[in-house]
């Protein structure tokens, strides 16, 4: 039987899993190679990727899903098993990056809308054949002088709620995440700022999703945490993070949304966890509150790896590491004494 858009947004936020995002671009692949020496190439791409999805405790017991950028969708593993079929096989759900990037938005310098929308229903149909159940596209506030500017915020919003459309036509639930940056070019904003932005950016959203006959409850938000810039001298303590970010989260995202996964944008691994174990311990709240991570899912498993094949398990152990954190932390039950007595 056909899962329906609820019954898949229900298992992505799964108690004590999350979502693992595997989606870097080619381009930022690089990035994350290049700090190991290691040329990006298909080949290694691949062999990256099949080290994380073959890593079967972590993802049996903490990935519900993972996102899966164009080319790796499409790649199997050494032995010739699609990659897609490995991560099915560890009950995890493949899901797919659909967005073309952010790019410079004409007339607003150091603004960026997200391109991709062209073609995208065709571009879905394929993704549901080829296995993917769920879709990301990513829209980038940055915070600076005179930014966001109300535009910049709107034209977002309504791609990111046209994209969700198109997804759930296609029996694809769509993960919605407007990021307010932490780390952009001016980034000394304190966590005052990244709080009052990301509430009127949450707004928008959601007005744009509303009229765009999008249905709250097929949908997975995944938002920044509220959080200062890191350039900012004034940064706030994990307590004030988790404390911020549920403000504007109980002020913004209607209870019919099943799940909110946040992305990790430039924290920290342990913060990162730390953050989503303090909101999950703060009480009941009203949606499914889990990880959604790239970088602090992957940076020590990268860095355990090497890109070496006598590192593999190295490596894996590495990222069971992170996804056992986190599976914690997304019940709340995160220390930082487990983190000590487990590494
Ligand atoms: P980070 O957790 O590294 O921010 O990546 C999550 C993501 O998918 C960004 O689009």
């Amino acid at each position: 039987m056909t899962e329906t858009l609820q019954d898949i947004a229900r298992r992505m936020v799964a108690r004590g899993k999350g979502i693992l995002a595997a989606d870097e671009s080619s381009g930022t692949i690089k990035k994350r190679f290049d700090t190991i020496g290691l040329a990006s190439t298909a080949d290694s791409r691949r062999d990256y990727r099949e080290m994380l999805f073959r890593a079967d405790t972590a993802m049996r017991e903490h990935i519900s899903g993972v996102i899966l950028y164009d080319e790796t969708i499409r790649q199997s593993a050494r032995d010739g098993t699609p990659l897609v079929e490995i991560i099915k096989a560890a009950g995890s759900i493949p899901g797919i990056k659909v967005d073309a990037g952010a790019k410079p938005l004409a007339g607003y310098p150091g603004e960026t809308i997200t391109e991709g929308l062209d073609g995208l229903r065709e571009r879905l149909a394929e993704y549901y054949a080829l296995g993917a159940r769920f879709a990301k596209w990513r829209g980038v506030i940055a915070i600076g002088e005179g930014k966001p500017t109300d535009y910049a915020i709107v034209a977002n919003a309504d791609a990111l709620a046209r994209y969700a459309a198109l997804c759930q036509e296609a029996g694809i639930v769509p993960i919605v995440e407007p990021e307010v940056l932490m780390d952009g070019e001016e980034a000394t904003h304190d966590i005052d700022r990244c709080a009052a932005v990301t509430r009127t950016t949450l707004h928008a959203v959601f007005a744009a999703l509303d009229a765009a006959r999008v249905d709250l409850t097929g949908i997975i938000l995944k938002p920044n945490m509220v959080i200062a810039g890191k350039d900012c001298p004034n940064q706030a303590s994990a307590a004030e993070v988790a404390e911020k970010t549920l403000v504007v989260l109980k002020q913004t995202v209607p209870t019919a949304v099943p799940g909110i996964a946040f992305l990790s944008g430039g924290q920290s691994d342990e913060a990162a966890t730390e953050h989503l174990s303090l909101m999950n311990a703060a009480g009941p709240l009203p949606w499914a509150l889990t990880f959604s991570y790239g970088r602090a899912l992957q940076a020590a498993a990268i860095k355990a790896w090497g890109g070496k094949p006598e590192n593999v398990a190295a490596g894996q152990r590495a990222f069971l590491h992170r996804a056992r954190m986190n599976g914690l932390a997304a019940g709340g039950a995160w220390t930082p004494e487990l983190e000590r007595e487990a590494a």
